[in-house]
């Protein structure tokens, strides 16, 4: 093949994405994996995530796949890793032109004749299993190397269930696999939009009843479960946005049967008690410490 990669979802206008490229965003249900391309490019369009490990890697690959005299555009807002991207990319050998638009930095380069780093830069940023937790997942997903504070707080209270269920926002799948500690779960869909997550899910939670799906649970096709477990996103693409939660609070309500259970947590400075009230007919809180809240709503 020689084409164009895109990686991520520039703001319209940000910049020119040829026809015809390629979406390689794990962050984009159904996009292809950057990691798994063996063959040379011609173009890579890489709005670069704000990590550095992770974005290190993104930078490794795609700088691997550039036929030589092929170019990368990379760019990111100034305040979420733009500005150090020129160093990074002089890290790998590049001569880098950058300029300044709309808050953003743009780096500039042609594959050199010899990149540097590159090799150890794609192990930094692979899939591993992390000692202190036991689990496989990689820099980019959500809380990659700690277990998140609500998530925590919320295994600690959450009671054994039973019957068909979901995980909504599964990550790499910590809570689920206390959930699936009950013999009484039949069955466990796990869904995040990260296909990294998933693909570490499904390597922590082999177990017949469980089914990874790598999508956006918000238009998941489930219906009459007994319970939901979440820790529903309240961030999308860096910035704070409340109706991500919200709309999981009403994902879950649809997905469940009457009676069904959805078991939540949450920051608690997040107003999730009229959606809540609308969306079930019972939710109260069973914990409230440390910033979080967790909340048992009744469908
Ligand atoms: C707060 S984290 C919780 C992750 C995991 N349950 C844990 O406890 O570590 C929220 C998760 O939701 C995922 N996510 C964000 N937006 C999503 C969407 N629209 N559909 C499915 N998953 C989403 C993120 O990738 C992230 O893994």
């Amino acid at each position: 093949m020689s084409g164009v990669l895109l990686y991520g979802a520039p703001a319209p206008g940000l910049v020119d994405v040829p026809p015809g490229a390629v979406q390689v965003s794990p962050l984009i249900p159904g996009s292809q994996d950057l990691a798994g391309f063996d063959v040379n490019i011609d173009e890579g369009v890489v709005l670069a995530p704000a990590g550095t490990l992770e974005r290190d890697f993104v930078l490794a690959h795609t700088l691997r796949l550039l036929k030589p005299g092929g170019s990368l555009l990379a760019f990111g807002p100034k305040d979420k890793g733009g500005s150090r991207l020129k160093k990074a990319l002089e890290g790998f050998g590049c001569v880098v032109g950058e300029t300044a638009r709309r808050h953003h930095r743009f780096c500039q380069v042609v594959r050199p004749e010899a990149l540097r780093g590159v090799d150890e830069a794609i192990v930094a940023g692979a899939p591993r299993i992390v000692p202190q937790l036991g689990v496989w997942s990689q820099p980019g997903v959500f809380s990659w190397d700690r277990i998140d504070p609500g998530s925590a707080r919320l295994m600690a209270i959450l009671p054994p269930l039973a019957g068909r269920g979901a995980d909504l926002g599964c990550g790499v799948g910590l809570l689920a696999q206390q959930v699936l500690a009950s013999a009484e779960v039949s069955q466990l869909t796990c869904v995040d939009i990260d296909r990294r997550a998933t693909e570490c899910a499904r390597r922590n939670l082999d177990d017949p009843r469980v089914e990874v799906v790598w999508a956006d649970a918000r238009g998941l096709a489930l219906s009459a479960l007994d319970f939901v477990v979440m820790n529903p996103p309240f961030h999308d693409g860096g910035a704070e946005d409340r109706d991500l939660g919200v709309s999981f609070i009403r994902a879950a309500a649809g997905m469940l049967r009457k009676g069904g259970t959805c078991w939540l947590v949450a920051n608690r400075h997040l107003p999730y008690e009229a959606p809540l009230a609308a969306a079930f007919a019972k939710a109260e809180v069973r914990a409230d410490a440390g910033g979080y809240k967790i909340i048992e709503a009744r469908k």
